[in-house]
């Protein structure tokens, strides 16, 4: 085994939401350790501008490769959709974002290329999801739409609540009436409601969470590239960062997780200099 394989894969995001993808990836490559990273101090990243969103992430890449990560992972889609091409240029290790994955999902799935994409407001913006599904497919057509309310009550624990449950069927009215056969749900938040998304859509939708197809494209990349765990009987250990409060995080970790994720450490960021 190299020791280039031994290596943990790094994820992160701007706070907890990125766990959703953590937990993909740990679901699918069950012997990978994994270096979390979640810039809880200044999340959110949804609300910020494209320049902001791109520093942030470089400090936050910059981190994960002093750990000494095989590849690094940018679980949050609005980093992925601003970031993504930036983070390829500057660093030498592999860097996978959550865009292209889902995308590359939705339109092997849909039927009727009628594809919705639900997101924060700066992915939407960035409209990095509808330049993905046209680069795949040319027919395909894309509704896109900001829900700005979801990450806020989705942090809140609302995941079951009759108020998240009416913003929701505002939010996704128009995309429904355009008959989409797809949604994509393009924030790390997004899988915790899934429940309600799949009830409000109803059953014709097909649902497509971009963390398990980023799980499986980095899984298939690393196996080509022959950098995938194979003799690590243990399973993968989770070694979780944050910029901030680690005991909230580790509170609210399980909800995103599925498990607990034990003790978080806090931790500057490295300045970023010219590279
Ligand atoms: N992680 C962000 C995303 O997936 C959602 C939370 C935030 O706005 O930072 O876009």
């Amino acid at each position: 085994m190299s020791r280039r394989t031994a290596r943990p894969i790094g994820i992160f995001d701007s706070g907890l939401g990125g766990l959703t993808v953590v937990r993909a990836f740990h679901q699918a490559l069950p012997r990978e350790d994994i270096v979390y990273l979640g810039d809880t101090a200044r999340v959110p990243y949804g609300t910020k501008s494209p320049e902001t969103v791109i520093r942030f992430a470089c400090e936050d890449a910059l981190f994960l490769e002093r750990q000494k990560v095989k590849c690094v992972v940018v679980a949050c889609n609005t980093a992925s959709a601003w970031a993504l091409n930036v983070l390829e240029e500057q660093f030498k290790v592999p860097v996978f974002g959550v865009i292209h994955p889902g995308a590359r999902a939705a339109v092997e799935k849909t039927r009727n290329q009628r594809i919705g994409v639900i997101a924060t407001a700066a992915t939407i913006r960035s409209r990095a999801y509808q330049v993905a599904i046209a680069e795949l497919d040319k027919k395909a057509r894309v509704y896109a739409k900001a829900c700005p309310l979801l990450v806020p009550l989705i942090e809140e624990g609302w995941t079951t609540h009759r108020i998240t449950a009416e913003v929701l069927r505002v939010y996704l009215a128009p995309l429904l009436k355009e008959k989409i056969d797809t949604l994509i749900l393009g924030c790390t938040h997004y899988p915790l409601i899934k429940h309600l998304i799949r009830r409000i859509a109803g059953p014709r939708v097909v649902l497509v969470d971009s963390a398990e197809s980023c799980a499986e494209l980095v899984s298939q990349r690393l196996a080509a590239e022959g950098l995938l765990q194979t003799q690590q009987t243990r399973p993968g250990r989770i070694y979780p960062y944050v910029t901030d409060a680690p005991e909230q995080f580790e509170a609210l970790a399980d909800r995103f997780l599925g498990f607990p994720i034990g003790q978080a450490w806090k931790v500057e960021l490295p300045a970023l200099k010219k590279r």
